[in-house]
């Protein structure tokens, strides 16, 4: 099979390009050659942007593409025209938050989808407007190549290469050790996916040719924020003691949900109840494996991995509390509890 994907070069396109060279796959990347551009040094690129310069698409065949980098419809649409007589599947890398809300848990892909605000341009750049912008790609690309399209709808990404500092600011945390302030309570749901189990999944639909819609995150058993600060703990053989703080102390010192603690979705916010409650059984029905988390964090915990040039590890902003503000948000609830 022959494989052209659109991006590839950064985390979840980078272990589906992988995943598909180990199976002996013949993969194409087009990209615009800014991210980690000496990666897969045996893989033919074609250097272009979906924004509007596809001339390296014109005139080639694959048997199937993956689009990691759709967030404009208008975009997804020119490129999924151009290519409609080229490829004969289309896998679109699309999110859980095309979903209009996450007040009940169990959202399943019958879920009604959010829609753009009545006379809001779609700006790839606001993050107000994702779920929205991606939901209106999926259906821009569907329309183009009806019942030839796989939706993939993950939940929170995380292993090595995430260039975000959300589940790794738990991860690096809980190495370092000592007394850590966790958010409420340790029984709150969670859900993430290894991008490696992902990709291997996706692959493995696409060799099927599958298509339709499929929520993707895990684990398939429900797991918690407790477990998952154990998981983080055990991989890293630290001495981390977790100090569970009421989420209104937190809020009435300005600890900014998920900004200042990563993953953290106060259980006051009602909007947010069923966020870390996707039903996947649709993946799993079709063979989605998830690995064990401690396993994942092992992985992330890898001391070279930082130090690789092709390693674009955390380019988000930072996240999380620093070390001070940690202590200091703790001292407080120490005195508090007297
Ligand atoms: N991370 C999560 O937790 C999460 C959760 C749910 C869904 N998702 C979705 O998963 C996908 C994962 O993205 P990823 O960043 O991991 O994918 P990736 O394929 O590893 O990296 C993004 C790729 O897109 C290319 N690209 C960006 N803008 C481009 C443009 N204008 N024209 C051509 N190529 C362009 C980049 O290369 P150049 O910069 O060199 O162009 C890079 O190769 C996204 O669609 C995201 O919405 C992520």
């Amino acid at each position: 099979m022959n494989i052209l994907v659109l991006g590839g070069t950064r985390f979840l396109g980078r272990h589906l390009v992988s995943d598909a060279l180990t199976r002996g796959y013949q993969v194409t990347l087009f990209n615009r050659g800014q991210s980690n551009p000496g990666l897969f040094p045996e893989v033919e690129k074609l250097r272009g942007d979906r924004a509007g310069d596809l001339g390296a698409l014109k005139g080639r065949q694959w048997d199937a593409m993956i689009d990691t980098c759709g967030y404009v419809s208008r975009e997804v649409r020119v490129t999924a025209a151009l290519l409609a007589g080229s490829v004969e599947h289309y896998t679109f890398i699309s999110s859980i938050s095309v979903y209009a809300g996450f007040s009940h848990s169990g959202l399943d892909e019958s879920a009604k989808l959010a829609l753009l605000p009545h006379g809001t341009n779609e700006d790839a750049g606001d993050p107000a407007t994702y779920g929205a912008r991606k939901a209106l790609c999926e259906e821009s690309v569907e329309q183009i190549m009806p019942n030839r399209v796989l939706h993939i709808r993950p939940g929170l990404i995380i292993g090595p290469f995430d260039p975000t500092n959300r589940f790794n600011y738990w991860v690096r945390r809980v190495a370092r050790g000592g007394e850590v302030l966790a958010p409420e309570h340790p029984d709150k749901p969670m859900q993430l996916i290894d991008a490696r189990d992902l990709a291997r999944w996706i692959i493995t639909m696409i060799e099927a040719k599958q298509t339709g819609r499929f929520n993707a995150t895990g684990p398939e058993r429900p797991l918690t924020f407790g477990q998952m600060l154990d998981a983080c703990k055990s991989a890293s053989a630290s001495d981390a003691r977790f100090t569970w703080v009421d989420a209104q102390f937190l809020l009435n010192r300005g600890v900014a949900p998920f900004a200042n603690l990563p993953l953290w979705l106060p259980e006051s916010e009602k909007e947010y109840a069923g966020h870390f409650c996707i039903d996947s059984r649709r993946a799993f029905q079709s063979g989605l494996v998830c690995r064990p988390l401690v396993e994942t964090v092992s992985d992330i915990l890898l001391p070279d991995r930082e130090h690789t040039p092709e390693n674009t590890s955390v380019t988000s902003p930072p996240s999380g509390l620093t070390p001070g503000r940690e202590r200091e948000l703790l001292l407080a609830w120490m005195e508090k509890l007297k």
